[in-house]
């Protein structure tokens, strides 16, 4: 099953810039790099840019989710490989995974602590 990986594009460079020397945003170095990072992968993992995912204090932002899956807000990433790539892994378990639950063993180091919210699957009831 398809994840949808969402890269906020308008989430600022670092702590104080909004852009790099080349005029990019973070979330735009950030969606690039996962892009590149999903490489072969893009069946199962669909990179999409949308601005502001509301968390921007906690820039660089992304959701994932899948359809029937708990979905995930995560950020605090620094833009670049390191964080696309660990994004990228986590993504991939969880595309494996029944119900969006990765196990913490399967989690990538650079992933832990970036997590802000977790989404009910659409449609779940509510108890
Ligand atoms: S600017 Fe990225 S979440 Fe708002």
């Amino acid at each position: 099953m398809p994840v949808d990986v969402t890269v906020c594009t308008t989430c600022k460079y670092g702590p104080t810039a909004a852009f790099d020397a080349a005029g990019r945003t973070g979330g735009e170095i950030l969606a690039e790099a996962l892009e590149a990072a999903a490489g072969n992968r893009r069946a199962v993992l669909r990179i999409s840019r949308h601005e502001c995912l509301w968390a921007c204090r906690n820039s660089c932002a992304v959701l994932i989710q899948a359809a029937g899956k708990t979905g995930y807000l995560a950020g605090r990433f620094e833009a670049g490989a390191a964080a696309a790539a660990a994004i990228a892994a986590w993504a991939e378990a969880y595309a494996q995974s029944a119900d969006g639950a990765v196990p913490y063993p399967m989690w990538p180091e650079a992933i832990k602590g970036h997590f802000i919210a977790r989404i009910p699957a659409s449609g779940e009831a509510a108890s």
